[in-house]
């Protein structure tokens, strides 16, 4: 297992639509324990692979708190079959340190996706799970939270953005 770094806005591998897998390999199954593993050390909420670079249709997700034991869940292949309800929640992003903002999303999804065995499952969510489940799905589409934001708030993101990685830059 390997921490792999974070891709970070505006990097071009962040738009790219990201392809099916076909079969769950070694291969993959390594890859999503590095992202399990990267996702922990960050820490974050959820990860998805094209922010590894790996430009294929694969997340993970644990909305658990600090203390509550792990509810890992890993997506292959996802997809949104339902949306209902609305809610705006206040987001972050790996790949956009600093930044947090409200985010209009839906409040309940119904995903499909295949399981790190490769076993098809349906799960309706709520809540985070939600939330984080449509934001990890917009990955696999190259679509980030700056493009689901108001062109006010959107220029405000990415201003702390450009704070935050001059920050780093001097640290
Ligand atoms: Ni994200």
């Amino acid at each position: 297992m390997a921490i792999r770094s974070i891709l970070h806005y505006p990097d071009k591998r962040l738009r790219e639509k990201a392809q099916p897998i076909d079969v769950v390999t070694p291969e993959i199954v390594a890859l999503i324990e590095d992202m399990k593993e990267t996702m922990y050390a960050a820490p974050g909420v959820g990860l998805a692979a094209p922010q590894i670079g790996v430009a294929l249709r694969l997340f993970v997700i644990d909305t658990a708190g600090d203390d509550e034991p792990s509810e890992l869940c890993v997506f292959i292949n996802p997809e949104i079959v339902a949306r209902d309800g609305e809610v705006l929640w206040n987001e972050g992003c790996l790949s956009f340190p600093g930044v947090h903002e409200e985010i209009d999303r839906a409040e309940r999804v119904t995903v499909r996706a295949l399981d790190e065995r490769g076993r098809a499952f349906e799960l309706e969510a709520d809540g985070l799970l939600a939330v984080a489940i449509q934001h990890e799905n917009d990955h696999l589409d190259g679509v980030l939270m700056v493009d689901r934001m108001s062109v006010l708030k959107r220029r405000l993101a990415l201003r702390k953005l450009q704070k935050k990685q001059a920050e780093s830059a001097n640290a």
